[in-house]
C-alpha cells in the first residue's frame, strides 16, 4: 500500500473500531499528522482518561499506553510497536523502589510517569515534566523519594528548595548526553536565539537555558514568542510541529543525537496493522493497575 492508500484504511478502521489515535510530540511526521491527538504526556494522559472512544491507538512508548490503560480500564489500549519503550523508565523497579521506602519511612513517593505501572503502585502520586514543580510542591512531606529521573528531580529540587529530594540515578539517554560544550557550541553559532530545553537534560544545561519545559511547554513558549530564533534542547519529533506552526522562526537542535529511536519505531503501517489485527493490548493484573490509577489520579487533581 502507498502512504495515501495506509492513511485511507487507517481512517475506514478508525471508524469502524469506534477508536482514536493519540500521538506524543517525538513521534514522525505521518504519524502526527494522522493523530486526533499530538501532545506531551500530560495532555495525553488527560485526553485519554476522558475520550469516549473504545479503542485507544497509542503512538508513544510503553508507559503512555500503560497510563493511558491505567486511566481507562474499560478500553482496549493497542501500542502498534510492542518493542517501543523507554529505557529511563526501565532504570527502576518495583522492588528497588520497596526497599528505598523501607530506608525512607517517613518520605512521600512521587515517580515520574516515565515508569512502569508496578512502579506507580508503589507511589504516593505521579507527575510528568508538565506539572512536577506543582505536584512536589503540593504534598505536606519535607523529605520526597523521586524515581527514576535524576535531572528531572534535581531541576525539580531547585524550583521547591523547601523539600529533601531523594533522587533516583536513572536518566534519559537522549537528553542526558547532551553536555554544557554542546550548548556553549551552539549558543556560538547562534548568538540572537533562545535556548529552550527539556528538564530531563543535565543540571548544568537546564541552567544554561531561556527555558524550561514540557514538550508542549516547549512548542507553546516557542510559538507565543516574538523572538525569531530558538535552539531546541528537546527530541528532534517536537521540530514538526514547531515549524509547521511557525513559518516565520527558524528552530536550531541542540544536539544532533537529540533522537529517541523508540519514538521512531512507530510508522502508518504499525498504526495500519494495530487496528487491523487489534495489537498490541495493553493488559495490566488488576491490583496494580488500581493501585497506580490513584498515583495518576492524585496527580491529575493537583491544579
Ligand atoms: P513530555 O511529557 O514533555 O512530553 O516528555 C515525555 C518524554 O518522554 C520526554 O522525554
Ligand atoms: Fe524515554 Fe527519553 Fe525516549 Fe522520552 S526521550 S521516551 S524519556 S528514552
Amino acid at each position: 500500500m502507498n502512504k495515501s492508500e495506509l492513511v485511507d484504511k487507517i481512517l475506514e478502521l478508525k471508524k469502524k473500531r469506534n477508536a482514536i489515535i493519540v500521538a506524543h510530540n517525538y513521534q514522525i511526521e505521518e504519524v502526527q499528522e494522522i493523530a486526533d491527538v499530538v501532545g506531551d504526556s500530560f495532555a495525553l494522559s488527560k485526553h485519554c482518561a476522558s475520550t469516549d472512544a473504545d479503542v485507544i491507538v497509542f503512538c508513544g512508548v510503553n508507559f503512555m499506553a500503560e497510563s493511558a490503560k491505567i486511566l481507562s480500564p474499560e478500553k482496549t489500549v493497542l501500542l502498534p510497536e510492542i518493542d517501543a519503550g523507554c529505557p529511563m523508565a526501565d532504570m527502576v523497579t518495583a522492588e528497588e523502589l520497596r526497599e528505598a521506602k523501607k530506608k525512607h519511612p517517613g518520605a512521600a513517593v512521587v515517580c515520574y510517569i516515565n515508569s512502569s505501572a508496578e512502579v506507580k503502585a508503589e507511589c504516593d502520586i505521579c507527575c510528568t515534566s508538565s506539572n512536577a514543580v506543582k505536584v512536589v510542591r503540593s504534598l505536606k512531606e519535607d523529605e520526597i523519594i523521586f524515581v527514576p529521573d535524576q535531572n528531572l528531580g534535581h531541576y525539580i529540587s531547585r524550583m521547591v528548595p523547601e523539600k529533601r529530594m531523594i533522587l533516583w540515578k536513572g536518566f534519559c539517554p537522549t537528553h542526558h548526553r547532551v553536555t554544557i560544550d554542546a550548548v556553549k557550541k551552539v549558543r556560538e553559532q547562534h548568538p540572537d536565539a533562545l535556548l529552550l530545553v527539556h528538564p530531563e537534560c543535565r543540571p548544568e544545561v537546564v541552567e544554561a537555558a531561556d527555558f524550561v519545559g514540557s514538550t508542549k511547554g516547549i512548542i507553546e513558549y516557542a510559538t507565543k514568542s516574538d523572538k525569531k530564533k530558538f535552539i531546541i534542547g528537546t527530541e528532534m519529533g517536537v521540530l514538526f510541529k514547531l515549524k509547521k506552526d511557525n513559518p516565520g522562526k527558524t528552530f536550531y537542535l541542540l544536539s544532533q543525537g537529540m533522537v529517541c529511536p523508540n519514538m521512531k519505531k512507530t510508522t502508518l503501517q504499525s498504526v495500519y496493522n494495530a487496528l487491523n489485527e487489534m495489537k498490541y493490548e495493553i493488559k495490566l493484573e488488576e491490583n496494580i493497575r488500581k493501585a497506580a490509577q490513584k498515583a495518576l489520579e492524585r496527580m491529575l487533581e493537583v491544579e
